[in-house]
């Protein structure tokens, strides 16, 4: 073939490519002359920085603990992140403060890279005590309402900002296979089209068109298999095949690719014996080479202390999180690399290339600080309403004998009992104010019980220990669960660990106490991932999925009475038995060798013709 052939044929594949890799520009992507301006701008910087300072890019630290006084600069930091551990001041104000003075450090430098804040804002703005917390990705995928998603991330996005924050480390776009998983929760659904969709819907809400001080770098994250563990361990080893993970997990990646997700991150888990962090042809050779990412890929927490900086690097990793107070060590440690030619000079300017160009995207050179008017729209009454309604279109009616629900606004006597009827940290799971949830109430939210209260209009009496009598009530509204936890925390395990796939018996009895006593039971479940709950569905004349709501826990009071109809519909097969959960993948609803107790889709409604 002679040249002057052979430059449009490949100029015609690379177009092919494009569009097959879903590259196109959608409707808040970058035009094509703007991301080559941005391009132009990074090369040119890119060009003028030392070793040094292409490293301090690829650094991200905590912002309170891993950097001295004048790090910032000296080390030419890329990034920060806040997750648990000391708050960056006592309101939003004060993180604004705190991560303004960062920022001005990071510009003072020679080049003036502005620094990016990531957080871990993933149902909401989470670790602000007052912020909008939506209901957990689970109940996001029950409800499977994409522009409530999209809004809801609006929304986060919106907050995020208020309190200093320009990246947010969600959505997570797992496709568990075990129940087992302590994240199950942070996942939407079993299921990879609906999971898709939401992941486009979330990136969106996050980013939009990234021109204004509201919008955030989204990250897909953990990119590949966190829920596809053996036995549901986080960070253990996948026996996946290769086949069924580009079957079942990859397509929510393609989406972020294509909707130009600021970042994705890499997961803990072992994929043919080989750490995800460390392995090239699914980070380099997939995600970014044929999938077409041109984000940032950064590593999960402390990622080079455990699988080594030159490994993971040349993975395909460009910048690591948490560079645990050996921020030296890893700088030093990567530079040597560098010299030595274990890390070539190429993998570390297409690192620091990503990291710019996302900078660029973002506008953070010439926006660098948050709006100080956002702050006043933390938690408001409008964030607060999208949230209370995700709540009630998450809610999975499971059962509903003789119609008993909704219930009578004007009933003389409801009781209501069970501690997750009264504790907003109970209700909304891990991440939320701290890593591992909260144990009691938080600023701003509404409980069930608060709700219930402002609904019913007789009296409405509160069982906390599920041990009253009351013959005379019209409706017992049980509310049991899961008490909070995050990450492998959350694991089951071999079962005989904190966490459970069934209901504490302490919460057993209370179903079976009332039932006993011939009253009107709702149940009302609280929890993560479906539990195996089969004699406390019989016991019970309704019974009802609420996931883990969040701050607006009135949401539940007005479908139980009827002000709404249920819409939430199943995002995980819900299963029967623990022996189900004997295999690897624990229930394979997928290759139907286990037939569950209600299937995926699954949910009933008050209206007649669903019944
Ligand atoms: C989690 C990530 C999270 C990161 C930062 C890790 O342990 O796996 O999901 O974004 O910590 O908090």
């Amino acid at each position: 073939m002679n040249k002057s052939l052979r430059i449009p044929l490949i100029a015609m594949l690379l177009i092919g490519c494009f569009s097959i890799m879903g590259c196109k520009q959608n409707k808040y992507t970058l035009g094509k002359l703007e991301s080559q301006r941005i391009n132009n701008k990074v090369a040119t910087l890119l060009a003028q920085m030392t070793l040094e300072e292409k490293i301090g890019q690829m650094t991200q630290v905590r912002h309170f603990y891993d950097i001295g006084k004048g790090d910032v600069a000296a080390k030419n930091l890329g990034s920060a992140i806040h997750t648990q551990g000391p708050l960056p001041g006592k309101n939003a104000a004060e993180w604004q403060a705190k991560f303004t003075e960062l920022q001005k450090e990071a510009l003072s430098t020679r080049l003036g890279i502005p620094l990016l804040f990531g957080v871990d804002a993933v149902h909401g703005q989470n670790t602000y005590n007052g912020a909008t917390i939506f209901p957990h990705n689970i109940g996001m995928g029950a409800a499977a309402n994409l522009e409530l998603a999209e809004e809801a991330a609006r929304i986060t996005a919106l907050e995020s900002q208020a309190c200093g924050f320009n990246w947010v480390f969600a959505p997570c776009v797992a496709i568990p296979l075990n129940e087992k998983w302590g994240r199950f929760y942070e996942a939407y659904a079993e299921d990879a089209q609906l999971t898709t969709d939401l992941t486009k819907a979330y990136i969106n809400g996050l980013q939009r068109h990234l021109n204004d001080s509201t919008t955030v770098l989204a990250t897909a994250k953990h990119y590949i298999g966190d829920g596809a563990t053996d036995y549901g361990i986080e960070g253990g080893s996948s026996s996946i095949a290769n086949h069924e993970m580009m079957k079942r997990l990859i397509d929510p990646y393609k989406m972020a690719v294509q909707q130009g997700a600021g970042a994705v991150m890499t997961s803990f888990n072992t994929i043919d014996g080989l750490p995800m962090h460390a392995h090239k042809a699914l980070i380099t050779d997939t995600l970014k080479n044929k999938l077409g990412f041109d984000g940032i890929v950064i590593s999960d927490w402390k990622g080079y202390s455990r699988f080594g900086q030159a490994a993971i690097i040349n993975a395909g990793i460009d910048m690591v999180m948490a560079v645990d107070g050996d921020l030296g060590l890893f700088q030093n440690g990567l530079k040597k690399a560098v010299e030595e030619n274990r890390v070539p000079m190429s993998r570390i300017d297409d690192a620091v290339t990503r990291i710019l160009r996302q900078k660029y995207r973002l506008g953070l050179f010439k926006n660098p600080f948050p709006a100080k008017s956002l702050t006043t729209a933390i938690g408001i009454p409008e964030h607060r309403a999208v949230a209370r309604q995700a709540v009630r279109e998450s809610l999975v009616l499971l059962k509903n004998e003789d119609n008993i629900l909704p219930l009578n606004k004007a009933a003389s006597k409801i009781v209501v009992v069970g501690a997750h009827a009264n504790n907003s940290g109970y209700q909304s799971g891990g991440w939320t104010i701290n890593w591992q949830g909260s144990k009691t109430s938080y600023n701003g939210a509404t409980t069930i019980l608060d709700g219930i209260k402002q609904v019913a209009q007789g009296t409405v009496i509160y069982d906390s220990l599920g041990q009253g009598s009351h013959p005379d009530a019209d409706a017992v509204i049980i509310v049991v669960g899961e008490t909070p936890y995050a990450e492998f925390f959350g694991d089951i395990g071999d079962g005989k660990g904190k966490h459970q796939l069934t209901l504490s018996d302490s919460q057993q009895h209370y179903i079976s106490h009332y039932a006993s006593q011939g009253l009107k039971v709702v149940t009302v479940l609280v929890s993560g991932r479906p539990l195996v709950v089969n004699k406390q569905l019989a016991q019970s004349q309704a019974f009802v999925a609420a996931w883990l709501p969040g701050s607006e826990g009135d949401g539940i009071a007005q479908v139980l009475f009827g002000e709404y109809d249920f819409k939430g519909k199943l995002p995980h097969s819900w299963p029967k038995s623990i022996t189900d959960y004997n295999n690897k993948f624990g229930p394979n609803y997928w290759d139907n060798s286990i037939t569950p107790l209600f299937p995926f889709g699954y949910g009933l409604t008050y209206r007649p013709q669903d019944k």
